[in-house]
């Protein structure tokens, strides 16, 4: 046989339909069984396994040219389709009902023994499987998730197509985009000493194309980020980018919602309520503590500052005196579960979030017990329970200290209690729309104001005045979608004045000629017709991690880098020749 043998099926697709019929498959040689006599190939390619038998009794030749085969090895073979004996059926196989025996075997290519096995891989540290990718990748769940990142982006376009949007490509080597991260640089050779920024979105080209009326833009489009790595973040990641001019919160909400049904009924064949709830980004952060809360259970933040107020407990009374907040979670049917231990640990949790300490209250059937109760009053702490709905078998955790601390230590928190008592359905997609962030937030070590977005999100039209006032109430038309607890996307309403756009940065401390040296295309192109517009962008990325369940973002990623933003496989970043720094007219500094 030669090398060309072209297969007739793939590894998945052969059935008892195909009982006698001749056929030709190729494949990797997933495992070898010896049985004497017979050898047994499980043949393997991403549709499938496919069993094959060898017997001697068939080909002499071919039967002790299998004794060589190894896992991995590439083969082909033609062989007769036959139906299993019925105690040999495998039911878990697609293919289970049948077995192909070999007349004719060829080797395309043998494998050394490879560092990992690709199909057992759960047993292998993942920098050997990030080194050895291209194994990795021939798993089953790699094969699984990258399949349906493909099946995602695949759905977002037909949807976004059916919106009228066309897919527009837009520059990799630029200048930088203010998305809050360091850019990534690339020097230019034409021009010494000057370089260009990898976007850290396409955020100004798209609004630009605003401008130049194409009125609905999208693109699958890779954004480059240098800032910390964690399981959520990559250096380099994709986004679902989307601008449309005329459009307002409610018809991208409709839109994205439309898009996102789309994506669970063709991907998970799960249908999901389209209209996704709405909430403030202050409420989000008063019940809790985050921006992007994990609404599949409850749990939520109860403030009890005025209750407490006067209290003799001095931690309580010091914070509220000097401006903060007293505020505390009723975990319910704990205090069986909440150790000594378990309560030092969450703690500790808290801590790491800035918090000073963690008080706790445990509510038994006839006493309370808690290092606290001490200091207050029976009627304070009645008022308190009560508050809280605190019943027998509760236990209250407290956080006291400025509302920053407080809110990031409370939602840690709640996470980490809803983990350890499984109060999370793991079942549920709960998405929500957070709306209403502050435009700006004032940066204490900065001294100034920073965009919480980015600089061309607009404010709202009843907040206009206060740009001199009052910056820190303006409240942006921005929005953030959250699916169970992970911030999935991110965008806003755009501003599309020059005079607006200006105020904006002049209250980040961006003076007229940073604004004309950095985004002054922008300025120009919003003098002459710009649309009103809005956009959002989705993190590709996380979505597929969530739809698949994958538990970082490196697992949907083909070609993922690791923490320190490396390439195992490819040893990127790596060093230059002198040769090519000269021509750059550059210098490595070793310092
Ligand atoms: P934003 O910065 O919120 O908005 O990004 C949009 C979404 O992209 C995903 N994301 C990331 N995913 C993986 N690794 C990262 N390092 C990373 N950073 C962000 C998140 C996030 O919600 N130009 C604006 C969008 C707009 O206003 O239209 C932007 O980039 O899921
Ligand atoms: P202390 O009087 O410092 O021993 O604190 C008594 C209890 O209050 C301990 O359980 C501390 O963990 C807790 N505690 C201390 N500081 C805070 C705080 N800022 N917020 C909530 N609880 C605290």
């Amino acid at each position: 046989m030669s090398n060309e043998l072209q297969r007739t099926h793939d590894c998945g697709t052969l059935s008892d339909k195909h009982i006698g019929e001749t056929v030709t498959l190729c494949g990797w040689v997933h495992t070898r069984r010896d049985h004497g006599g017979l050898i047994f190939v499980d043949l393997w390619d991403k549709y499938g396994m496919t069993q094959v038998v060898l017997n001697p009794q068939i080909d002499q030749l071919a039967h002790e040219h299998a004794q060589s085969i190894r896992g991995n090895y590439v083969i082909g073979i033609v062989g007769n389709v036959r139906a299993r004996p019925d105690d040999m059926v495998n039911q878990k196989l697609k293919t289970g009902m049948i077995e192909v025996y070999v007349d004719e075997l060829s080797i395309l290519n043998p494998s050394e023994t490879p560092p990992i096995s690709p199909w057992e891989p759960q047993d292998t540290s993942e920098a050997l499987r990030l080194k050895y990718r291209f194994l990795d990748l021939r798993g089953p769940e790699l094969q699984r998730n990258l399949k349906m990142r493909y099946d995602i982006t695949r759905v977002a376009r037909n949807e976004l197509h059916r919106h009228g949007f066309v897919e527009i490509e837009t520059p990799m080597l630029t200048k930088s985009t203010p998305e809050g991260a360091r850019d990534y640089l690339v020097p230019s050779r034409l021009n010494a000493q000057k370089f260009y920024a990898l976007p850290q979105s396409p955020q100004l080209f798209k609004q630009i194309l605003m401008v130049s009326g194409m009125d609905r833009y999208y693109q699958i489009v890779k954004c480059f980020r240098d800032e910390d790595l964690r399981f959520d973040r990559q250096p380099e990641f994709t986004q679902i980018d989307i601008e449309m001019s005329f459009g307002n919160e409610k018809l991208m909400f409709q839109m994205i919602e439309e898009m996102m049904a789309g994506i669970y009924q063709e991907v998970l064949d799960i249908k999901i309520d389209t209209t996704f709830p709405i909430l403030k980004y202050q409420d989000a952060i008063d019940r809790f503590g985050s921006d992007k809360p994990d609404m599949r259970f409850g749990m939520e933040i109860v403030d009890l500052g005025e209750i407490v107020r006067g209290t003799a407990f001095k931690v309580f009374a010091q914070v509220l005196e000097s401006g903060g907040q007293v505020r505390a979670l009723n975990v319910k049917n704990s205090t069986d579960v909440l150790s000594r231990k378990a309560l030092d640990d969450l703690t500790e949790i808290a801590k790491t979030y800035g918090a000073k300490g963690m008080a706790w209250i445990k509510v038994q059937e006839n006493e309370l017990q808690s290092p606290i109760i001490k200091f207050f009053e029976k009627e304070m702490l009645d008022n308190m329970l009560k508050t809280l709905g605190s019943e027998p078998g509760d236990t209250v955790v407290f956080i006291a200290d400025t509302p920053k601390i407080v809110a990031d230590a409370l939602a840690h928190l709640r996470l980490a209690l809803g983990k350890q008592l499984n109060l999370i359905d793991e079942s549920k997609n709960s998405f929500t729309w957070v709306t209403e962030f502050p435009l700006v937030e004032y940066d204490e070590t900065e001294k100034r104001y920073t965009a919480m977005h980015h600089p061309f999100t607009a404010p709202r039209e009843e907040d206009l005045t206060k740009f001199e006032s009052d910056p820190g109430s303006i409240k942006a038309r921005a929005y953030d979608l959250v699916l169970n607890g992970n911030e999935i996307g991110g965008g806003s309403i755009r501003i599309h004045q020059k005079e607006v756009q200006e105020k904006m940065f002049k209250l980040l401390g961006i003076g007229q000629e940073e604004a004309e040296t950095k985004f002054g295309f922008l300025l120009d192109a919003l003098q002459y017709g710009a649309p009103p517009h809005c956009g959002i962008a989705l993190g590709l990325d996380r979505v597929t991690m969530l739809l698949s369940g994958a538990s970082s973002i490196r697992d949907v990623i083909a070609f993922p880098k690791t923490q320190k933003a490396t390439c195992l496989m490819t040893q990127a970043p790596s060093e230059v020749s002198p040769k090519q720094l000269r021509e750059l007219r550059l210098k490595a500094d070793l310092s």
